[in-house]
């Protein structure tokens, strides 16, 4: 593994092994031990979108390893003026060990890993958003024990987030469904493959998709980049909201999932989203153990830019 650009382009075994790092790393940070694995390295981040716990786990997670992240704007860099990624790409990788970036378009991130010399990490494209898939199996793996056999149920849009669950659910052998308006699916190429691989369903009908799930997950109506579309979009979901009459229709014991950031009385009830705190939560904290797990894989035997 070279790089972490989409779920797809890991295997099986490599997403168990990060996952089992990331349960290796978070047991010995609550006991106190913390190896400094990434001592001398540096991280840049590069942030084309807002974000709190992708920031934040990255850089607090470099700190924990022994190394150093670069929070790099993209207001600030020549990118936002346009310097071609392929450049910046080539540049960066002179001065660091690793780039994190969130942008709009996947193809910004796949041309900085064909460009540079060093590992790049998709923070969330508009397509995908592959750290936050991991934190997300690692915390149903914590909850349930295992993943093969479960089902994991999204309600909402065909968004990045739904694309990278049904690429890391069926990897792993657990079953996906989605309900969504029919206009808001995920991609099309991803459902096909999801389809031929596994056990995929995407429908309309909310009860059907969230029958027996052991997992509901769910996320915002209008992602970052969409807000013009935001009242149109409020109108489109106003029916595919995770609240106490979904979750009826999942397993009696059913996790609730959410990326984060929330927006209550929209894609969850607010009485959902507190009866089920202590999930989401742990699914957030999860993200620092992770993408410790990832930059370790990464990062660790690379000669050091210094
Ligand atoms: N879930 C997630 O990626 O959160 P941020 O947008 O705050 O990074
Ligand atoms: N789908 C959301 C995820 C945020 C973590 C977005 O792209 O804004």
């Amino acid at each position: 593994m070279k790089h972490l650009l989409k779920l797809s382009d890991l295997s099986a075994e490599e997403i168990l092994g990060i996952l089992n790092l990331a349960d290796q790393l978070k047991y010995e940070k609550k006991n106190g031990v913390d190896h400094p694995l990434l001592k001398g390295k540096t991280l840049g981040m590069i942030f084309q979108k807002s974000s709190t716990r992708t920031r934040v786990s990255f850089e607090a997670g470099m700190y924990q390893l022994g190394g150093n992240a670069l929070f790099l704007s993209s207001r600030d860099l020549q990118i936002g003026r346009g310097e071609p990624p392929q450049d910046t790409a080539r540049v960066l990788s002179r001065y660091l060990d690793g780039i994190m970036i969130r942008t709009f378009a996947q193809s910004e991130v796949e041309s900085l890993a064909e460009y540079g010399t060093i590992p790049v990490i998709n923070g969330l494209t508009d397509y995908a958003h592959p750290c936050q898939v991991l934190a997300d199996l690692m915390t149903i793996r914590e909850y349930k024990n295992s993943l093969k056999g479960l089902k994991l149920c999204f309600i909402g849009d065909g968004n990045n987030m739904a694309n990278s669950l049904i690429v890391g659910c069926v990897k792993l052998g657990m079953s996906f469904a989605i309900a969504c308006p029919e206009n808001y699916r995920p991609d099309a190429q991803l459902m096909k493959w999801a389809a031929e691989n596994g056990d995929f369903l995407c429908t309309t009908d909310i009860s059907l998709a969230a029958r027996d799930a052991d997992a509901v997950y769910t996320d915002v109506w209008a992602s970052m980049g969409q807000e013009d579309e935001t009242a149109l979009r409020i109108k489109a979901f106003k029916n595919y909201q995770v609240n106490a009459e979904v979750m009826r229709a999942a397993k009696p014991d059913a996790m609730v999932l959410h990326c984060l950031p929330a927006h209550r009385g929209e894609e969850i009830s607010g009485e959902t989203f507190e009866a089920h705190a202590d999930e989401i939560f742990d699914e957030a904290e999860n993200r620092l153990h992770a993408q410790k797990a990832v930059l370790v894989k990464l990062l660790r035997n690379r000669q050091t830019n210094e």
